[in-house]
């Protein structure tokens, strides 16, 4: 069995949940950490007994030569230890949003494949036994031909800011089912009412200094149209709801004979309905898929099943790497999904139905500032 060597870049959050799935594989081996902060540096260093850890990601990636770099940075630093990492032959996981704009995305994509290295996104919900299953379900008509998709956000956040945090995840989720998108039409509002204007763009920090770092951002509250190539129509609802509830957020699969309902960003609950129309008066049959909702010893999995999804998850990429294929959730994958959250943007923007591929790529909401004069 070849043992695949991953350091990890960012020993924040996500960088210590990572650190437990690569330890819990049999075929990895966690050998260094890159961070700049000396703090975390050292409590990782401690809880994971890994003693190869550098204020450098570059300097790791030339002492270590790791197989697989798992980049567990934000957004801001998604792109240029990409390419530093495929240069040298390394394949990469890549945490979301994939980057802070299409250009990016795109770039990080074409030098993966020009140096042959795999590019995976870390959309979680992608390794959920629960898709595989609604899946088949759907091929084997259980609900009839699939004609809707109706997404939710969880609400917790301003809508711009959910959409790059959230949305991403929720437009790949969308993708799973639905194929590539075609054109979206899309609306931004604030709380009061009033649909969003040039002036309301900000950081993204500025709306919230504890948010994730993903750049300019628009919005209040959005609704947004897609068609998918596929002819499925769908609609995604960030409604910037206080408190948040991941309860709400997630897909219904509306198809002509009944409905798949999925919940929740991590662990997942699933519901369906069978019979052509839903009245409210109609219950839902909940599914449970036990490997993915309990442990070995059945009792539910910890911090809702965010190690099983993420053990999955590298195990896909793993997998690709042999296999020499995408993984499930790719960088092509991830390039779709950011293209669906700046397409909401442009769609708001010109007041009008926008296709894919939108061009030019560069960020709408940089583009919207400069043309109109209008400084963040
Ligand atoms: N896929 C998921 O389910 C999921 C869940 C939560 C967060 N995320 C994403 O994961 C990413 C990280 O989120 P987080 O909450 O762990 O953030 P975090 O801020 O806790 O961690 C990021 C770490 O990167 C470090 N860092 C910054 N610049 C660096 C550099 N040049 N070299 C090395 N380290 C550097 C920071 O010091 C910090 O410790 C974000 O993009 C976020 O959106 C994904």
């Amino acid at each position: 069995m070849k043992i695949y060597r991953v350091a990890i870049i960012g020993l924040g959050g996500m960088g210590n949940n990572h650190a437990l799935a690569v330890q819990a594989e049999d075929d990895c081996q966690l050998v260094g950490g890159a961070e700049v902060d000396v703090g975390r540096a050292c409590s990782w260093k401690e809880r994971f007994k890994v003693d190869a850890v550098f204020d450098s990601y570059e300097k790791m990636f030339d002492q270590l030569e790791p197989d697989i770099v798992i980049n567990a940075t934000q957004s801001p630093l998604h792109y240029a230890p990409t390419l530093a990492a495929a240069r040298r032959g390394i394949h990469i996981f890549c945490e979301k949003p994939m980057a802070r704009d299409l250009v990016q995305a795109d770039e990080m994509v074409q030098v993966c494949d020009q140096h042959k290295v795999k590019l995976a996104i870390n959309h979680i919900k992608r390794a959920s036994l629960y898709n595989a299953y609604a899946l088949n379900l759907i091929q084997q008509g259980e609900i009839g031909q699939l004609i809707r998709l109706r997404a939710a956000d969880k609400g917790g956040r301003k809508s711009g800011n959910a959409l790059m945090a959230m949305g991403t995840h929720l437009f790949d989720w969308m993708r799973l089912f639905a194929g590539d998108v075609e054109w979206a039409h899309a609306h931004l509002l604030q709380l009061d009412g009033r649909e969003s204007t040039v002036y309301d763009i900000k950081d993204a920090r500025e709306i919230n200094p504890r948010d994730q770092n993903d750049g300019l951002v628009l919005g209040e509250r959005c609704f947004a149209s897609f068609r998918f190539k596929s002819g499925v129509h769908a609609e995604a609802d960030f409604r910037a709801e206080t408190p948040g509830d991941d309860r709400g957020y997630g897909i219904d699969l509306i198809g002509t004979q009944g409905h798949i309902a999925l919940r929740e960003s991590v662990g997942t609950a699933m519901f369906i309905h069978r019979g052509q129309h839903h009245l409210p008066q109609q219950g839902w049959e909940q599914v449970h898929i036990e490997e993915e909702d309990n442990d070995e010893r059945g009792q539910p999995h910890e911090n809702r099943g965010r190690l099983f999804l993420q053990r999955l998850m590298l195990r896909d990429l793993i997998a690709a790497i042999e296999e020499d294929r995408d993984p499930a959730a790719s960088g092509r994958g991830g390039v779709a999904s950011m293209e669906m959250i700046n397409l909401t943007w442009e769609s708001h923007r010109r007041q009008e139905r926008v296709y894919a591929p939108l061009t030019p790529r560069d960020h709408p909401l940089e583009r919207w500032q400069r043309e109109e004069g209008v400084n963040s």
